[in-house]
């Protein structure tokens, strides 16, 4: 790795969406950005707690450029007038997104067939995954009821992030390089799923990691690093047809 903050370059003009803006990787991220003018916007899901972050990292950085995005990932109803919000603001000069936390309805097909104005490659996500991904179900996904009644804390971590890598890979698909959308001139947008190593957060100071996992879970954005389940493109479809019917049947697409 050769990669280190201190070698991040002015940022200023770049636009950036950071979810879980208010704590860990998330926190940390737009205080980095912002240290180097970034304009970003740090989704948080209680204003509060996102003015406390901004509060935070202005003391650090009095010069940040920070705008909160009220969202819960958990609710859509949150997620959607946040992604118009931002559209209608910067949808002319955004640059890039990141998204640490990784939210599959954010950036799925309203907000990526707007960004897909922008020149190839200025638009970026970033999706964080883990190599927790490992833990799932039995078929990876269980779409009957993903809210796993009966599993453990370690499971469902698993399969929300092995969705993370499947969602990635599906947004390669429909807009990456050499994508139909790429080749026709209508868009292309650079994505990736990382698995960040093990982070002092506080998610690292609730998990209960299995030690076997241990080993597996301090190695640091690796490539190739996947599960025979998050290589499954079969099971990547599914999972874009059932969020497509979710999110028609939310009344957020049509
Ligand atoms: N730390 C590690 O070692 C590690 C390793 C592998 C992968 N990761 C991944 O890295 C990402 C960041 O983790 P972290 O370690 O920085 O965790 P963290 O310190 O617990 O931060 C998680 C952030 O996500 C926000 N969040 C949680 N649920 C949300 C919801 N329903 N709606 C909106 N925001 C929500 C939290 O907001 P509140 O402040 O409101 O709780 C917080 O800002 C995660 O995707 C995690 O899977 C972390």
């Amino acid at each position: 790795m050769t990669f280190h903050p201190d070698s991040v370059p002015d940022l200023t003009g770049k636009v950036y969406i950071v979810t879980g803006g208010t704590s860990g990787i998330g926190y940390n991220t737009v205080a980095c950005l912002a240290q180097h003018g970034a304009h970003i916007y740090l989704c948080a899901r209680s204003s509060a707690k996102g003015s406390d972050a901004v509060t935070g990292i202005k003391t650090l950085y009095p010069q940040a450029r920070i705008t909160v995005l009220e969202m819960d990932h958990l609710s859509l109803a949150s997620v959607a007038p946040a992604a118009k919000f931002f559209l209608s603001r910067e949808i002319r000069n955004g640059k890039q997104t990141t998204s640490p936390t990784g939210s599959s309805p954010l950036t799925s097909y309203p907000l990526c067939s707007a960004l897909q104005t922008l020149p190839p490659g200025s638009v970026r996500i970033v999706n964080l995954t883990s190599s927790g991904h490992y833990s799932t179900p039995k078929d990876g996904i269980n779409f009957a009821d993903t809210s796993l009644p009966n599993a453990g804390g370690v499971m469902c971590y698993g399969q929300s992030k092995l969705t993370n890598i499947l969602h990635t890979k599906t947004l390669n698909k429909s807009y990456g390089p050499g994508s139909p959308s790429a080749k026709a001139g209508e868009g292309e947008i650079w994505t990736a799923a990382v698995h960040p190593g093990l982070v002092d957060s506080q998610l690292a100071a609730h998990a209960e990691i299995p030690k076997a996992m241990m080993a597996v879970f301090k190695r640091i954005a690796e490539k190739g690093w996947q599960s025979k389940l998050a290589k499954d493109m079969g099971l990547a479809d599914k999972l874009e047809e059932w969020t497509r019917e979710e999110m028609k049947n939310g009344g957020w697409i049509d």
